[in-house]
């Protein structure tokens, strides 16, 4: 079992909030995924650039609560130019001695938290997996296994590269695809994202005096699909939903408030206001504000409310508007509202900026191959866009 990383988001998507509510919501969230990943067993975890914005002492910190491997070759320490987490892993399996390494693009900008640059760096992957296979090759290792969090492309480039890894797995690019990609000796495999699948590989060696041959089988597992709830994982579940609903609902404070100098620098600061919320609306838009009432997106938060799910992270992102940014959800902003589709309004009309036009990509963000798996655009589109202003 390996996660391939970017797994402490502190808001929804790409965009991180700087208040202080996400962080603390997000550290109680690491907990709650290291806990439970302790009691699903997991064998390693590779961190992404989401994971590292965090600031590598803290990730160290929440690493001591994982009985797993935080695995990670080419982040190195600068003076010691010592991998900062476990760089391999050796595991038997069904008799097959097997090596499993991580890697993190060094592409990626602002992977690194501005006070970590001095002290720690990513090497080059293609340089630093050399050095990795050649050891595990040392170690009599048969099958070897990439845990990359990395562009599709260097992915590839990985497995041009190297004809020993047999399994790149893949982590950052977010796609689902059932079968794996097969390049030169190896397989990708791109299980999807926010844990709603598993990809499984099973796969035996056929060793004969002149050649090994792999053998494999790979399927995509539907979690929803197929298991009911781990009693342990679900008490657990529980007690973050009631430990951070106080959070989602405590009182804004100014995005740059506190001295800490880990939290102002995060990364992914975000610090400008933008949504204003449906109400703001009414008064010059009253048809499209009383057609929007009638569709679904104007009870989405209710939908949570009736399931108790209002305080979930993995929800909000999809029926909140701007969830996670500053001035977006956990003000006031519950429900698929107006800016979801026309883009944050603060300044209009005076700023006379058009906002987006409206198109398919903004509701494929929320309507996913998962949780939308009927979305057709022009019958959807047609149940929810606005009547046009007299
Ligand atoms: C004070 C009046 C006023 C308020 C309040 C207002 N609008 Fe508008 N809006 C206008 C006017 C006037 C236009 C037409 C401007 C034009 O012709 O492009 C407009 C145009 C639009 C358009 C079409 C053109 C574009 O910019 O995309 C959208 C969509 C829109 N408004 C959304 C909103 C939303 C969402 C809100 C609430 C967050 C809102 N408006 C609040 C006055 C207002
Ligand atoms: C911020 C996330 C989000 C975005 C963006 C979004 N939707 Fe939705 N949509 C939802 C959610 C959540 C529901 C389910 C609401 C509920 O709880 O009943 C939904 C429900 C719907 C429904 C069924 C409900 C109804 O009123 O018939 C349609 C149709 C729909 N969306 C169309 C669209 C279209 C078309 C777009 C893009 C123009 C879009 N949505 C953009 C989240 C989103
Ligand atoms: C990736 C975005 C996304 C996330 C995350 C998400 N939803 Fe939704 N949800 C949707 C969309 C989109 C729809 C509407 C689907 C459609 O009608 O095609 C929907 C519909 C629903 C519905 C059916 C609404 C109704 O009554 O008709 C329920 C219930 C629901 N979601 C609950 C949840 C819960 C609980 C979670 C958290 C575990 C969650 N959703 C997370 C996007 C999301
Ligand atoms: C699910 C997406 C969605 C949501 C949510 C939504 N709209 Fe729209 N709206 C559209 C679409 C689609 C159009 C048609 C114009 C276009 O394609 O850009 C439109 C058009 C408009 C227009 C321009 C009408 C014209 O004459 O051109 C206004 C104003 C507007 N919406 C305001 C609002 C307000 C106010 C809300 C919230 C109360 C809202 N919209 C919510 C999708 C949405």
């Amino acid at each position: 079992m390996v996660d391939s990383g970017d797994l402490l988001y502190s808001a929804g998507y790409d965009i991180f909030g700087l208040a202080k509510k996400d962080q603390d919501i997000t550290a109680l969230k690491a907990d709650l995924f290291f806990e439970t990943y302790n009691l699903m067993k997991y064998d390693a975890f590779t961190p992404g650039e989401v994971d590292l914005s965090w600031g590598i002492p803290e990730l160290k910190k929440m690493s001591k609560k994982a009985r797993f491997a935080f695995l990670l070759t080419n982040l190195r320490e600068v003076k010691t130019k010592k991998p900062v987490f476990q760089p391999y892993l050796i595991k038997e399996m069904g008799g097959i001695r097997v090596g499993l390494f991580g890697l993190l693009s060094n592409r990626f900008s602002g992977s690194l938290h501005p006070l970590d640059k001095e002290a720690f760096q990513l090497t080059d992957p293609m340089e630093a997996a050399g050095q990795v296979i050649d050891e595990l090759k040392q170690k009599r290792v048969k099958v070897i296994i990439a845990v990359a969090h990395m562009e599709e492309s260097e992915q590839k480039k990985l497995a041009e590269a190297f004809r020993e890894i047999y399994f790149v797995v893949s982590g950052h690019t977010r796609s689902l695809k059932r079968q794996p990609m097969k390049i030169r000796n190896a397989q990708i495999l791109t299980a999807g994202t926010r844990g709603e699948y598993v990809g499984q590989m099973d796969f035996s060696l056929k060793e004969k005096p002149d050649e090994t041959r792999l053998l494999s089988h790979y399927r995509i597992i539907d979690l929803k699909d197929l298991w009911g709830e781990h009693p342990q994982a679900a008490k657990r579940v529980n007690q973050f939903r009631a430990d951070a609903k106080p959070l989602y609902f405590a009182e804004k404070k100014s995005p740059d408030e506190g001295k800490d100098p880990w939290t102002q620098n995060r990364a992914y600061a975000y610090p400008i206001p933008k949504f204003v919320g449906d109400q703001s609306c009414i008064s010059c838009h009253q048809p499209q504000h009383e057609n929007w009432k009638k569709t679904g997106h104007a009870k989405a938060f209710q939908t949570l409310v009736r399931d108790k799910r209002e305080s979930d992270h993995t929800c909000l992102p999809c029926h909140t508007t701007g969830f996670g940014e500053v001035s977006g959800f956990a003000d006031v902003l519950e429900n698929v509202q107006c800016e979801s589709c026309h883009g944050p309004r603060r300044g209009h009309p005076d700023d006379s900026k058009k906002g987006p036009a409206v198109a398919e990509k903004q509701c494929l963000v929320c309507h996913s191959p998962a949780k939308s798996p009927n979305f057709d655009y022009a019958p959807y589109l047609a149940k929810v866009r606005c009547p046009a202003s007299r």
